[in-house]
């Protein structure tokens, strides 16, 4: 499907790196080498660590920066006694806007299941912020030939409880786990293949208008080298960035990427 109506979404999620006075110096650098064209043609949005979101918050409204900001993760619940948990709530009130949910990480580290990921995306819409839907195959389930049974089932049941009007303004991640952080980048065609079938998948899931409407991203080792191929796709509307979206320059020219398009 032609993306041409939908904006890029450039997300950097820098997982546990950057304290809150590295993050505000990478903010900062990243808003000197960004222009309000660059941002008038992608959206930004930046996953510090839970601990740099209020200092990257009051940076980002005190010098009126368009980058908009992102969590990496929220318990599912509101409030409670669950010790070290974040909820989606208290993100909301440090204006946060995309949170990130699923990431294989959380998956394959911290136990997070399909089941806990649909009550997750329900809590980030209950309090109006977008989620970033992450799934991904392992390396072992893309050599049996299961990519896209593995992908498609993580979709309909973080899904199943959506309404069109919640799927459409939502965001997919697809991230095949063996090319996150490992300098392994799935070929173009191979990421447009999956990310134009999780697409088709939307469309039988909810309709075709949301999936029509839908930002699907790719993540996996994306560079400045690599993403201009990445975004000629035509269902690819963004990218998800961990280690290059730490170092700001490289960031930016990720961000950039237009400029280079022959
Ligand atoms: P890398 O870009 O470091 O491969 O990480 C991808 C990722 O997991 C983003 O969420």
């Amino acid at each position: 499907m032609s993306n041409e109506t939908r904006k890029p979404l450039i997300s950097g999620n820098w997982k546990m790196n950057h304290n809150h006075f590295e993050a505000i110096q990478c903010i900062q650098k990243l808003a000197y080498l960004l222009t309000k064209d660059d941002f008038a043609a992608v959206d930004v949005t930046i996953h510090p660590p839970f601990t740099d979101l209020r200092s990257a918050q009051t940076l980002i409204d005190a010098d009126e920066l368009r980058f908009i900001l992102g969590a990496q993760h929220c318990h599912e619940a509101d409030s409670g006694a669950f010790t070290g948990e974040i909820s989606a709530q208290f993100l909301a009130k440090l204006n946060v806007r995309y949170v990130i949910v699923g990431h294989s990480e959380r998956r394959e580290l911290f136990g997070e299941t399909d089941e806990v990921v649909q009550q997750k995306l329900v809590s980030i819409q209950k309090h109006k912020m977008t989620p970033i839907l992450c799934v991904g195959e392992t390396l072992s389930d893309r050599e049996a030939g299961l990519t896209h049974d593995k992908i498609l089932g993580q979709v309909r049941t973080a899904l199943a409880k959506q309404s069109v009007e919640q799927v459409r303004s939502m965001v997919i991640a697809y991230e095949p786990i063996w090319a996150i952080g490992t300098g392994k980048t799935a070929t173009a065609d191979d990421a447009q293949r999956v990310i134009s079938a999780i697409r088709q998948e939307v469309a039988k899931i909810s309709s075709k208008m949301a999936a029509e409407a839908i930002r699907l991203q790719y993540g996996g080792s994306v560079k400045a080298s690599n993403i201009g191929e990445i975004m000629s796709q035509p269902d690819i509307d963004g990218v998800l960035v961990g280690g290059a979206s730490l170092d700001s320059a490289e960031f930016a020219r990720i961000c950039q990427y237009r400029l280079r398009a022959s």
